[in-house]
Protein backbone atom coordinates (compact mmCIF):
# COMPACT_ATOMS: atom_id res chain seq x y z
CA UNK A 1 0.00 0.00 0.00
CA UNK A 2 2.81 2.47 0.85
CA UNK A 3 4.05 1.94 -2.56
CA UNK A 4 1.65 4.10 -4.00
CA UNK A 5 2.60 6.57 -1.84
CA UNK A 6 4.20 9.92 -3.81
CA UNK A 7 6.45 10.37 -0.71
CA UNK A 8 8.29 8.22 1.39
CA UNK A 9 8.09 9.58 5.04
CA UNK A 10 10.82 9.25 7.40
CA UNK A 11 11.10 7.89 11.25
CA UNK A 12 13.02 9.20 14.20
CA UNK A 13 12.58 7.54 17.27
CA UNK A 14 14.04 9.91 20.09
CA UNK A 15 15.60 7.56 22.61
CA UNK A 16 18.36 9.93 24.41
CA UNK A 17 17.83 11.79 27.25
CA UNK A 18 18.96 11.46 30.98
CA UNK A 19 16.14 8.88 32.24
CA UNK A 20 16.88 10.46 35.75
CA UNK A 21 13.95 9.34 37.09
CA UNK A 22 14.87 5.70 36.76
CA UNK A 23 18.55 6.32 38.42
CA UNK A 24 20.61 4.75 39.60
CA UNK A 25 19.49 1.94 36.45
CA UNK A 26 19.74 4.41 34.16
CA UNK A 27 22.84 6.15 35.23
CA UNK A 28 25.26 3.03 33.42
CA UNK A 29 22.39 1.87 31.38
CA UNK A 30 19.63 4.03 28.36
CA UNK A 31 16.41 3.68 29.94
CA UNK A 32 15.16 2.68 26.25
CA UNK A 33 17.71 -0.24 26.15
CA UNK A 34 15.88 -1.60 29.69
CA UNK A 35 13.45 -4.50 29.20
CA UNK A 36 9.89 -4.31 29.10
CA UNK A 37 9.04 -7.73 29.73
CA UNK A 38 10.60 -9.45 27.29
CA UNK A 39 12.29 -7.43 24.87
CA UNK A 40 13.84 -3.95 25.05
CA UNK A 41 12.19 -0.72 25.14
CA UNK A 42 12.88 0.42 22.08
CA UNK A 43 11.43 -2.65 20.06
CA UNK A 44 7.85 -1.15 21.23
CA UNK A 45 8.22 2.23 19.09
CA UNK A 46 10.13 0.11 16.19
CA UNK A 47 7.73 -1.95 15.73
CA UNK A 48 5.20 0.83 15.36
CA UNK A 49 6.98 2.95 12.84
CA UNK A 50 6.92 -0.23 10.82
CA UNK A 51 3.48 -0.83 11.26
CA UNK A 52 2.80 2.42 9.58
CA UNK A 53 4.64 1.62 7.31
CA UNK A 54 7.53 3.47 7.53
CA UNK A 55 11.11 2.07 6.43
CA UNK A 56 13.68 4.83 6.93
CA UNK A 57 14.55 5.58 10.46
CA UNK A 58 16.99 7.25 12.60
CA UNK A 59 17.46 6.46 15.99
CA UNK A 60 18.95 9.46 17.88
CA UNK A 61 20.76 8.67 21.42
CA UNK A 62 23.12 10.06 23.51
CA UNK A 63 26.90 9.83 23.02
CA UNK A 64 27.88 6.85 25.41
CA UNK A 65 24.76 4.48 24.54
CA UNK A 66 24.71 5.03 20.42
CA UNK A 67 27.14 2.30 19.62
CA UNK A 68 24.72 -0.32 22.36
CA UNK A 69 21.99 0.43 19.57
CA UNK A 70 24.22 0.10 16.62
CA UNK A 71 25.25 -3.35 18.18
CA UNK A 72 21.20 -4.43 18.57
CA UNK A 73 20.00 -3.15 15.45
CA UNK A 74 23.16 -2.69 12.94
CA UNK A 75 21.85 -0.71 9.74
CA UNK A 76 18.20 -2.49 10.01
CA UNK A 77 18.71 -4.38 7.04
CA UNK A 78 17.92 -7.79 8.58
CA UNK A 79 14.39 -6.07 9.28
CA UNK A 80 14.30 -5.14 5.48
CA UNK A 81 14.29 -1.65 6.47
CA UNK A 82 17.16 1.36 6.77
CA UNK A 83 18.16 2.55 10.37
CA UNK A 84 20.64 5.22 11.06
CA UNK A 85 22.04 6.82 13.89
CA UNK A 86 22.75 10.29 15.13
CA UNK A 87 23.72 12.15 18.66
CA UNK A 88 21.73 14.12 20.81
CA UNK A 89 24.98 15.77 22.74
CA UNK A 90 22.31 16.87 25.98
CA UNK A 91 18.68 16.65 26.25
CA UNK A 92 17.63 19.83 24.83
CA UNK A 93 13.96 18.93 24.09
CA UNK A 94 11.77 16.66 21.91
CA UNK A 95 12.17 19.46 19.41
CA UNK A 96 15.69 19.92 18.83
CA UNK A 97 15.17 16.37 16.89
CA UNK A 98 14.36 17.66 13.87
CA UNK A 99 17.42 20.05 13.65
CA UNK A 100 19.30 17.22 14.68
CA UNK A 101 17.83 15.18 11.65
CA UNK A 102 18.06 17.61 9.15
CA UNK A 103 19.51 15.83 6.62
CA UNK A 104 18.02 12.69 7.32
CA UNK A 105 15.02 14.32 6.26
CA UNK A 106 15.45 15.51 3.15
CA UNK A 107 12.87 16.64 1.33
CA UNK A 108 10.39 14.01 2.99
CA UNK A 109 7.71 13.87 5.87
CA UNK A 110 8.29 12.63 9.16
CA UNK A 111 7.05 10.65 11.64
CA UNK A 112 8.69 11.30 15.48
CA UNK A 113 8.15 8.36 18.43
CA UNK A 114 9.57 8.96 22.06
CA UNK A 115 11.91 6.21 22.60
CA UNK A 116 9.96 5.18 25.93
CA UNK A 117 6.23 5.72 24.82
CA UNK A 118 4.51 2.18 24.15
CA UNK A 119 1.20 2.16 21.87
CA UNK A 120 -1.24 -0.73 21.82
CA UNK A 121 -4.76 -1.46 21.07
CA UNK A 122 -7.09 -2.44 17.93
CA UNK A 123 -7.48 -0.02 15.20
CA UNK A 124 -4.07 1.79 15.96
CA UNK A 125 -2.62 0.28 12.53
CA UNK A 126 -5.34 1.82 10.61
CA UNK A 127 -4.81 5.20 12.36
CA UNK A 128 -1.31 4.99 11.81
CA UNK A 129 -1.48 4.61 8.23
CA UNK A 130 -3.88 7.34 7.82
CA UNK A 131 -1.44 9.75 9.29
CA UNK A 132 1.36 8.37 7.08
CA UNK A 133 -0.82 9.00 4.12
CA UNK A 134 -2.20 12.53 5.33
CA UNK A 135 -0.09 15.23 3.93
CA UNK A 136 -0.85 17.65 6.55
CA UNK A 137 0.49 16.71 9.83
CA UNK A 138 -1.34 14.62 12.66
CA UNK A 139 -0.76 14.18 16.56
CA UNK A 140 -2.52 12.16 19.09
CA UNK A 141 -4.20 13.02 22.28
CA UNK A 142 -5.80 10.58 24.77
CA UNK A 143 -7.15 10.95 28.13
CA UNK A 144 -4.92 10.06 30.67
CA UNK A 145 -5.95 10.73 34.74
CA UNK A 146 -2.95 13.21 35.27
CA UNK A 147 -2.30 15.76 32.29
CA UNK A 148 0.18 18.01 33.92
CA UNK A 149 2.97 15.85 33.18
CA UNK A 150 2.27 16.47 29.17
CA UNK A 151 1.51 18.61 26.62
CA UNK A 152 -2.57 19.20 26.99
CA UNK A 153 -4.89 19.76 24.88
CA UNK A 154 -7.99 21.97 24.97
CA UNK A 155 -11.05 22.03 22.81
CA UNK A 156 -14.16 24.88 22.17
CA UNK A 157 -17.43 23.95 21.61
CA UNK A 158 -17.17 22.64 18.41
CA UNK A 159 -14.23 20.20 19.37
CA UNK A 160 -11.85 21.89 17.47
CA UNK A 161 -8.48 22.29 18.98
CA UNK A 162 -7.38 25.75 20.56
CA UNK A 163 -4.35 25.27 22.45
CA UNK A 164 -1.91 23.08 23.48
CA UNK A 165 -0.18 23.81 26.59
CA UNK A 166 2.93 22.12 27.98
CA UNK A 167 2.63 20.53 31.60
CA UNK A 168 0.20 23.00 33.00
CA UNK A 169 -0.41 23.67 36.47
CA UNK A 170 -3.95 23.88 35.93
CA UNK A 171 -5.10 21.59 32.93
CA UNK A 172 -8.13 22.84 30.82
CA UNK A 173 -8.54 18.71 29.84
CA UNK A 174 -7.93 15.50 30.60
CA UNK A 175 -6.29 14.78 27.08
CA UNK A 176 -2.39 14.86 26.89
CA UNK A 177 -0.35 14.83 23.65
CA UNK A 178 0.92 11.44 22.85
CA UNK A 179 4.84 10.64 21.76
CA UNK A 180 4.02 9.91 18.67
CA UNK A 181 3.77 12.50 15.97
CA UNK A 182 3.83 12.95 12.22
CA UNK A 183 4.60 16.44 10.22
CA UNK A 184 4.77 17.83 7.09
CA UNK A 185 8.58 18.34 5.84
CA UNK A 186 8.39 22.20 7.34
CA UNK A 187 8.98 20.80 10.94
CA UNK A 188 12.41 21.47 9.98
CA UNK A 189 11.83 25.19 10.02
CA UNK A 190 9.74 25.45 12.35
CA UNK A 191 11.82 23.48 15.04
CA UNK A 192 14.71 26.32 13.80
CA UNK A 193 12.33 29.19 14.94
CA UNK A 194 11.51 27.93 18.25
CA UNK A 195 13.38 29.12 21.40
CA UNK A 196 13.97 27.29 24.33
CA UNK A 197 11.45 27.14 27.39
CA UNK A 198 12.60 28.08 30.63
CA UNK A 199 13.80 24.69 31.59
CA UNK A 200 16.26 25.29 28.47
CA UNK A 201 14.17 22.95 26.45
CA UNK A 202 12.91 23.34 22.50
CA UNK A 203 9.21 21.84 23.16
CA UNK A 204 7.15 19.83 20.79
CA UNK A 205 4.28 21.80 22.25
CA UNK A 206 5.54 25.25 20.83
CA UNK A 207 6.25 23.25 17.75
CA UNK A 208 3.06 22.01 17.66
CA UNK A 209 1.61 25.64 18.42
CA UNK A 210 3.18 27.03 15.15
CA UNK A 211 1.13 23.86 13.23
CA UNK A 212 -2.22 24.93 14.94
CA UNK A 213 -1.23 28.70 14.29
CA UNK A 214 -1.21 27.75 10.90
CA UNK A 215 -4.30 25.79 10.64
CA UNK A 216 -2.68 22.74 9.28
CA UNK A 217 -2.69 20.32 12.35
CA UNK A 218 -4.93 16.95 13.05
CA UNK A 219 -5.57 15.95 16.26
CA UNK A 220 -6.68 12.62 16.42
CA UNK A 221 -8.05 11.38 19.42
CA UNK A 222 -7.00 7.92 20.57
CA UNK A 223 -10.72 5.77 21.95
CA UNK A 224 -10.50 4.36 25.60
CA UNK A 225 -10.03 1.12 24.36
CA UNK A 226 -6.48 1.85 23.35
CA UNK A 227 -3.38 1.62 25.31
CA UNK A 228 -0.82 4.95 25.72
CA UNK A 229 2.06 4.05 28.46
CA UNK A 230 5.27 5.44 28.65
CA UNK A 231 7.70 3.88 30.47
CA UNK A 232 9.78 6.45 32.63
CA UNK A 233 9.16 6.02 36.41
CA UNK A 234 9.70 2.64 37.95
CA UNK A 235 5.91 1.65 38.43
CA UNK A 236 5.09 2.70 34.64
CA UNK A 237 8.39 0.55 34.05
CA UNK A 238 6.96 -2.41 35.92
CA UNK A 239 3.10 -1.72 34.77
CA UNK A 240 4.62 -1.68 31.09
CA UNK A 241 6.00 -5.06 31.78
CA UNK A 242 2.86 -6.45 33.09
CA UNK A 243 0.41 -5.29 30.82
CA UNK A 244 2.58 -7.04 27.69
CA UNK A 245 3.24 -10.25 30.02
CA UNK A 246 -0.45 -10.32 30.21
CA UNK A 247 -1.29 -9.86 26.72
CA UNK A 248 1.27 -12.07 25.37
CA UNK A 249 0.38 -14.72 27.93
CA UNK A 250 -3.00 -15.10 27.20
CA UNK A 251 -3.18 -14.97 23.47
CA UNK A 252 0.48 -16.50 23.10
CA UNK A 253 1.17 -13.66 20.32
CA UNK A 254 4.17 -11.29 21.12
CA UNK A 255 3.37 -7.43 20.82
CA UNK A 256 6.22 -4.92 19.95
CA UNK A 257 8.47 -8.43 17.54
CA UNK A 258 9.98 -5.99 14.70
CA UNK A 259 10.89 -9.03 13.26
CA UNK A 260 7.22 -10.24 13.17
CA UNK A 261 6.28 -6.76 11.76
CA UNK A 262 8.88 -7.04 8.94
CA UNK A 263 8.16 -10.70 7.84
CA UNK A 264 4.16 -10.06 8.01
CA UNK A 265 4.95 -6.64 5.51
CA UNK A 266 6.74 -8.64 3.74
CA UNK A 267 9.93 -6.67 3.84
CA UNK A 268 11.51 -10.29 4.81
CA UNK A 269 11.48 -13.80 3.50
CA UNK A 270 10.64 -16.96 5.29
CA UNK A 271 13.96 -18.10 5.40
CA UNK A 272 15.27 -14.70 6.90
CA UNK A 273 12.76 -14.87 10.10
CA UNK A 274 14.36 -18.20 10.35
CA UNK A 275 18.26 -17.20 10.03
CA UNK A 276 17.05 -14.02 12.81
CA UNK A 277 15.32 -16.60 14.91
CA UNK A 278 18.07 -19.13 14.99
CA UNK A 279 20.44 -17.13 17.80
CA UNK A 280 17.50 -16.77 19.61
CA UNK A 281 16.33 -20.09 20.15
CA UNK A 282 16.94 -20.46 24.09
CA UNK A 283 15.01 -17.69 25.10
CA UNK A 284 11.63 -18.31 23.59
CA UNK A 285 12.18 -15.61 21.28
CA UNK A 286 12.90 -17.53 18.34
CA UNK A 287 10.83 -20.03 19.07
CA UNK A 288 8.27 -17.54 18.51
CA UNK A 289 9.20 -15.86 15.53
CA UNK A 290 9.44 -19.95 13.94
CA UNK A 291 6.21 -20.36 15.02
CA UNK A 292 5.07 -17.75 13.10
CA UNK A 293 5.62 -20.14 9.62
CA UNK A 294 3.30 -22.47 11.03
P1 LIG B 1 11.60 12.28 29.28
O1 LIG B 1 11.01 11.10 29.97
O2 LIG B 1 10.92 13.57 29.38
O3 LIG B 1 13.09 12.50 29.80
P2 LIG B 1 14.18 11.43 30.16
O4 LIG B 1 14.05 10.20 29.31
O5 LIG B 1 15.52 12.10 30.14
O6 LIG B 1 13.81 10.97 31.63
P3 LIG B 1 13.84 11.76 33.02
O7 LIG B 1 12.73 12.76 32.98
O8 LIG B 1 13.59 10.65 34.00
O9 LIG B 1 15.21 12.36 33.23
O10 LIG B 1 11.83 11.94 27.76
C1 LIG B 1 10.87 11.28 26.99
C2 LIG B 1 11.56 10.53 25.86
O11 LIG B 1 12.20 11.44 24.99
C3 LIG B 1 12.63 9.57 26.33
O12 LIG B 1 12.57 8.44 25.46
C4 LIG B 1 13.91 10.33 26.10
C5 LIG B 1 13.60 11.23 24.95
N1 LIG B 1 14.25 12.54 25.00
C6 LIG B 1 15.40 12.75 24.29
O13 LIG B 1 15.93 11.82 23.67
N2 LIG B 1 15.96 13.98 24.26
C7 LIG B 1 15.42 15.05 24.93
O14 LIG B 1 15.97 16.15 24.86
C8 LIG B 1 14.22 14.81 25.68
C9 LIG B 1 13.57 15.93 26.43
C10 LIG B 1 13.66 13.55 25.67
Amino acid sequence: MENNLVYRRKGIILAGGLGSRLFPITSVVSKQLLPVYDKPMIFYPLSTLMLSGIRDILIITTEKDNNLFRDLFGNGNQLGISIKYQIQSEPRGIAEAFIIAEKFIDQEPVALILGDNLFYGDGIIDLLSKANKNKNSTIFAYQVKNPKRYGVVEFDKNSKVISIKEKPKKPKTNFAITGLYYYDNSVVEKAKQILPSKRGELEISDLNSLYLKENTLNVELFGRGMAWLDTGTFDSLNEASAFIKTIENRQGLKVGCPEEVAWRKGWIRNQDLVALAKPLAKSGYGEYLISLLD
